[in-house]
């Protein structure tokens, strides 16, 4: 386990969790230092999602240890917590962490900008005018400052893509949580989104980022995971990862990957 130093944003250890009798996690892990771009990829099924889940307590894990913002949380006393404790923290990791998944998932009924102020504005209090002056600027930063008033049906899904990440912005978050980003997407539209989010990296946004995009992972990443069965079947830095004497788990996996 690697010590936690004064620029790491978010630390999760031994994350172990199981729905019933099924072990998803077995003891899975990540140290994201400020400006990491970590890819996590990995086999359908071998429980990406559920870490990125557990890591902003949408999943709460049976057992492991997570720090961020300042709070260091060993889960299974914490889960001993009664809520009026517990509730604040896990409201105070997800007010600092935006996350961004496969489906889009904008409000229909809001427009781009509604959809992207309205976090800034209802959960974190911030003044209206502010929170719109922001929206437009990262509206305009993803390339959408002209779509600002229509709704996400009028858009196409790399627009709306786009327009999910401007708004997991908008909560100037310390870290942002990518699930499949691009999965969803038809193949001509996948680059303007992966631009958006290369942009990102290059800004120093700290990112993690679950992805079968593996030229994503290996030119934008400085760091690659990969997951096997909910443990680390390796990792490394891509130039390790994607070498043609890398990990014999992650050299396997590419060759089915890239057939
Ligand atoms: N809420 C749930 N209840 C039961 N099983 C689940 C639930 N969520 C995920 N799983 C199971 O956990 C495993 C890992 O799923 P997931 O994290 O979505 O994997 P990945 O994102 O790598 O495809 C799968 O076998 C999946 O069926
Ligand atoms: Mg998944």
């Amino acid at each position: 386990m690697k010590g936690t130093s004064m620029s790491t944003v978010l630390s999760a250890q031994a994350i172990v969790k199981s729905y019933g009798a099924k072990t998803v996690l077995q003891n899975f892990g990540v140290t994201a230092a400020r400006g990491d771009v970590i890819a996590i990829v990995g086999a359908s099924g071998s429980g990406k999602s559920t870490f990125l889940r557990c890591l902003n307590l949408l999943e709460m894990p049976d057992s492991g240890r997570l720090e961020f913002g300042g709070d260091s949380i060993d889960i299974e006393s914490f889960k001993r917590l009664p809520a009026r404790d517990a509730n604040p923290r896990i409201e105070a990791i997800r007010r600092k962490i935006g996350m961004v998944f496969q489906s889009f998932n904008l409000w229909s009924s809001k427009t781009l900008l509604e959809n992207v102020i309205e976090a800034p504005i209802h959960v974190h209090k911030r003044p209206v005018a502010e929170c719109v002056e922001q929206g437009k600027d990262l509206l305009n930063s993803v390339g959408l400052y002209e779509f600002r008033d229509y709704y996400p049906k009028q858009l196409s899904g790399g627009q709306q893509q786009r327009g999910a990440i401007a708004r997991a912005l908008a909560i100037n978050p310390a870290l942002i949580l990518f699930d499949e980003p691009t999965s969803a997407l038809d193949p001509e539209l996948v680059g303007e989104v992966l631009q958006v989010m290369q942009k990102l990296a290059e800004a120093g946004c700290t990112m993690l980022v679950v992805t079968h995009e593996m030229n994503f992972a290996r030119n934008v990443s400085n760091k690659v995971i990969f997951c096997e069965n909910g443990a680390i079947g390796a990792e490394g830095t891509p130039a390790e990862m994607f070498s043609a004497d890398g990990p014999a788990a992650m050299r396997k996996f590419l060759s089915i990957v890239s057939t």
